[in-house]
């Protein structure tokens, strides 16, 4: 298993990464800032896109495991990868997402702790209602990791 940085053609992964963030627009938005990794085992598995937010804050604003590969820890061996890449650059590392069991559990159990919201996210930036697990997600949960 290796992780690579992607530094060209990264387009070729948006649908990828559509799976992980339904709204085109902010997708494209931080596409092309940050670093875009890859983790490969007979074929990429699993994406990921790290922005940097301030001197002391990374981002990680997409991740995303190929659906028949979820569940097989690929997910968190990247998130345990990029803790231990940016630890000596920055000092934390920040993770949004909605309210919901699918992402919510499987962050905290990477190491990811609560931090705040953002309300009515969801709401504001999202052209059509977004629904996990029958959930309308509505506020956007900050989570927080020290590195
Ligand atoms: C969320 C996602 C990235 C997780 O990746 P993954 O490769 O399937 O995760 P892993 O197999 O590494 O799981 C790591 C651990 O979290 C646990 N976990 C994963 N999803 C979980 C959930 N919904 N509830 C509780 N635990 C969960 C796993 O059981 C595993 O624990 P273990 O090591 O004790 O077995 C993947 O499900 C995905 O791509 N989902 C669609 C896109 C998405 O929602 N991305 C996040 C947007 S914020």
């Amino acid at each position: 298993m290796e992780i690579k940085l992607i530094t060209e053609h990264k387009e070729d992964y948006f649908e990828w990464l559509l799976l992980a963030d339904e709204q085109k627009e902010l997708v494209e938005a931080y596409l092309y800032q940050g670093d875009m990794w890859a983790l490969e085992e007979e074929g990429v598995k699993t994406v990921s896109i790290v922005i940097f937010k301030d001197r002391q804050t990374c981002e990680l604003k997409n991740l995303v495991t190929l659906p028949s590969h979820q569940g097989h820890g690929y997910g968190n061996k990247m998130i345990q990868f990029l803790f231990s890449y940016y630890h000596s650059s920055y000092q934390y590392m920040e993770v949004g997402t909605g309210d919901s069991p699918k992402t919510i559990p499987f962050y905290e159990k990477c190491g990811f702790k609560r931090d705040h919201i953002i309300p009515n996210f969801f709401l504001d930036h999202y052209d059509h209602p977004i629904i996990e697990d029958g959930v309308l997600l509505k506020d956007m949960i900050y989570l927080k990791k020290e590195l």
